[in-house]
């Protein structure tokens, strides 16, 4: 069998070197595309209009919307506003001085998928609201450090929830990261808190997103009636960063890094 297409014992599928290619030009057009919604996010713009943004970019591009018609889902982007932790709908919604909010894009190009999400201000955002945004951040940078054969995704959620916590901040367990390649969510879940040593043990070629979600207050989430808007039970505030990785001989490649994707705080 060749090796470079084989499935580990829990389902991961190890793709070879050349796979990285395709997931370089994925991910680079959906971070690009996040670069490019950046200038629009201010007070009085409605999150509907960011969507319509991405959709025809998607389009100009020659590449396929992920999540339109994924599961009935209608819309090229999840926009997630305040104590919404993630899957929110764009719509008729106005951002309003201070909001925080996470855009979140996936892309197919050439039958692969790239999924990256980051945060933005509308206005001026308040300490606590700058603090949450940074912790988010470099918890999803805590757990891509942990990537490298050898280690596990335990080793992974144990980074990012020591970090989280250490902050006092907690961290979403509804929700988790992904494998991702050829197809949008594959095994393994990717969760974002854990033990170390525990869980599947990570290889070369392997894709997937880290994705942390993390809440100022208490981590339980729930799922308005539309189906797919979750927000914190405690209304705090929730922010998110993710990015789709690919595990290296010595670490990993990030197929949705930009030098944009952290936001400044003006
Ligand atoms: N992009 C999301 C993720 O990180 C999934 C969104 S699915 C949607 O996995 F249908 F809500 F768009
Ligand atoms: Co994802
Ligand atoms: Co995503």
């Amino acid at each position: 069998m060749d090796e470079e297409s084989r499935i580990t014992k829990e389902g991961i599928r190890i793709h070879a070197g050349t796979d990285f290619a395709g997931m370089h030009k994925a991910g680079a057009l959906a971070a690009r595309i996040l670069d490019e919604v950046g200038p629009m996010v201010a007070p009085g713009v409605a999150t509907g209009v960011l969507d319509d943004f991405i959709r025809e970019r998607i389009q100009q591009e020659g590449a396929t919307s992920a999540t339109i018609g994924y599961r009935g889902y209608q819309h090229a982007s999840c926009i997630s506003v305040n104590h919404v932790v993630c899957h929110g709908i764009p719509g008729e919604k106005v951002l309003q001085n201070g909001d925080i909010l996470n855009i979140d894009v996936t892309v197919i190009v050439d039958g692969w998928y790239g999924d990256t999400s980051r945060m933005y201000v509308a206005g001026k955002p308040s300490i606590k609201a700058q603090r949450l945004i940074q912790v988010t951040h470099d918890s999803l940078m805590k757990g891509i450090e942990a990537v490298r054969p050898g280690a596990t995704f335990g080793d992974i959620g144990a980074a990012i929830q020591t970090y989280a916590e250490a902050q006092r901040m907690s961290v979403v367990r509804d929700f988790c990261g992904h494998g991702l390649g050829r197809v949008f969510h594959a095994p393994p879940n990717v969760l974002h808190f854990g033990r170390a040593g525990k869980g599947p043990v990570l290889e070369e070629g392997m894709f997937f997103t880290i994705e942390p979600m993390i809440n100022l207050g208490r981590p339980e989430t729930k799922v308005l009636a539309d189906d797919w808007t979750a927000v914190t039970r405690d209304k705090s505030l929730s922010a998110q960063f993710e990015h789709s990785i690919g595990v290296t001989a010595d670490g990993c490649e990030i197929f949705t890094a930009s030098d944009r994707f952290f936001p400044e705080f003006g």
